[in-house]
């Protein structure tokens, strides 16, 4: 019998790593029965995608979401862990609540307050971050084939979330006001014909990820008495109502509603930490209760350990003027943006002018797709999130891309924009070469049969 260093080395199982590298279709079959029919209809976060590409440190990446945790004092991170560590080093170790602490909902609830809005704490739950709140929500309404509505474009992040739970996802238009709600009534109408009830409406209606447009005061109310009257439940989700630049903060739908039929998303990710995954949901007691047993399946609990850090930030009574602080950042990054498009993206272009959040939608000529100026950009060593990953049929907002501001400094920012102009302008020019046509300076694809994105004015900002 050979010893073990005879054996022919194809007998033994090949490091992780090789296999992972030598991973063939013959490999992938061998588990592909195993699957649940379910993981057909899964995507990929682009953004998730992305981050291990922008993770390089020469990319400029105005792809991801990310705050800017730099301005976040280590001192008091210091200080607050520590604090944490002498005096509740046990119970911040433990599990807690599935509905989270009490002292974390006092906090959310002043957060909210600063936007008008008094939950019940009872209807409070604490997520592990925003994203797992519509995951849960979707978990909890939604059965294959269910109908759920959302903005167009949405949420890249809650794409994959739909499709994993085999929803038929429909999206609403919008312009510079927000999802167009009269067509939001049209298509339920449309539905509620063919004898379809959807089973939410998905909003973000401040700041939009991706589009950066926030809705009206006058199609809030619409959207709100809309809901009450047809029995739809909206999902609003709010992760940028604090961080407005300028203008007149509008009323969340949540507020206007009472929390009837209003479903909302908070989080801690963008005002604080994403790192901490605090998020929370308010929903009226009957769709908690499901919700809650929805989480236990999922988590058990969120992390008490993050609890007790952001019970500790908010007793410091500073998440103010440390929101004020990321406000500024942000403003002054946003005009960095604005100015560098201005300059240099193609007079065909067209971008959206974010009153705060974090993110530019800009669209391009119809004929450019941005998933292969993607490819170019990153050559550049810059990225952006194309625009096809905000809508759920992977196709329409081929020619728009979603362009982050608060995770670059003005510097950056402005290289970054300077280098996918480069890239636009090469794929302008190759255009013209290969069409003969030359376009005006300043004409628009605005009416265009295959511009089915978002058609926002361009807008100038005043001084
Ligand atoms: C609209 C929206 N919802 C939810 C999330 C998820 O955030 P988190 O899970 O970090 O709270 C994000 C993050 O960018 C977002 O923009």
């Amino acid at each position: 019998m050979p010893d073990r260093d005879e054996s022919p080395a194809r007998e033994r199982p090949a490091p992780a790593a090789h296999r992972r590298a030598h991973q063939t279709a013959h490999d992938l079959e061998r588990y592909a029965d195993l699957f649940a029919q379910r993981t057909r209809a899964m995507r990929s976060s682009a953004m998730r995608d992305l981050m291990a590409i922008t993770a390089r440190p020469e990319v400029i990446s105005l792809a991801g979401g990310l705050p800017d945790t730099s301005t976040f004092p280590p001192a008091s991170f210091a200080a607050q862990m520590t604090r944490i560590a002498q005096e509740s080093a046990a119970e911040a170790l433990q599990y807690g609540p599935t509905e989270g602490f009490d002292q974390m909902k006092s906090a959310i609830r002043e957060v909210m307050a600063a936007e008008g809005m008094a939950p019940d704490p009872r209807d409070i739950v604490v997520t592990t971050g925003g994203q797992q709140a519509i995951d849960l929500i979707t978990k909890t309404l939604v059965d294959p084939g269910d109908v759920v509505i959302c903005e167009a474009p949405t949420y890249p992040g809650a794409v994959p979330v739909f499709c994993s739970y085999e929803a038929e996802t429909h999206q609403v238009e919008m312009d510079d006001d927000g999802m167009r709600v009269d067509e939001l009534e049209a298509l339920l109408d449309r539905l509620s014909a063919a004898g379809r009830r959807p089973k939410f409406v998905y909003s973000v209606p401040s700041f939009q990820n991706p589009a950066g447009v926030t809705l009206s005061a006058e199609r809030r109310r619409r959207l709100v008495e809309l809901a009450r009257k047809r029995e739809v439940l909206v999902i609003e989700d709010n992760p940028y109502g604090l961080l407005r630049f300028e203008g007149e903060p509008q009323p969340p739908l949540y507020q206007l509603d009472g929390g009837d039929y209003v479903v909302y998303i908070g989080t801690l990710s963008k005002i604080l930490s994403p790192g901490i995954r605090l998020g929370w949901m308010v929903a009226p007691p009957p769709v908690m209760e499901k919700i809650v047993l929805g989480k236990q399946a999922t988590d058990l609990c969120t992390s008490t350990l993050s609890q007790y850090f952001a019970v500790e930030f908010f007793a410091e009574d500073r998440w103010r003027s440390y929101i004020d602080s990321l406000r500024d950042l942000y403003r002054s990054r946003r005009d960095a943006m604005l100015e560098a498009l201005e300059h240099q993206f193609p007079a065909q272009a067209t971008w959206t002018t974010p009153e705060g959040g974090l993110f530019v939608w800009a669209t391009l000529p119809p004929y450019i797709d941005t998933s292969d100026l993607l490819a170019k950009a990153l050559r550049e060593n810059v990225a952006f999130v194309p625009g096809a990953a905000a809508y759920v049929d992977g196709t329409r907002g081929a020619n728009s891309m979603r362009l982050n501001f608060s995770g670059s400094d003005e510097d950056e920012i402005r290289e970054g924009i300077r280098r996918i102009g480069k890239v636009i302008d090469e794929q302008v020019g190759l255009y013209e070469t290969i069409t003969g046509e030359h376009r005006l300076p300043g004409a628009t694809d605005a009416g265009s049969e295959t511009a089915d994105v978002l058609p926002l004015r361009r807008r100038r900002r005043e001084g």
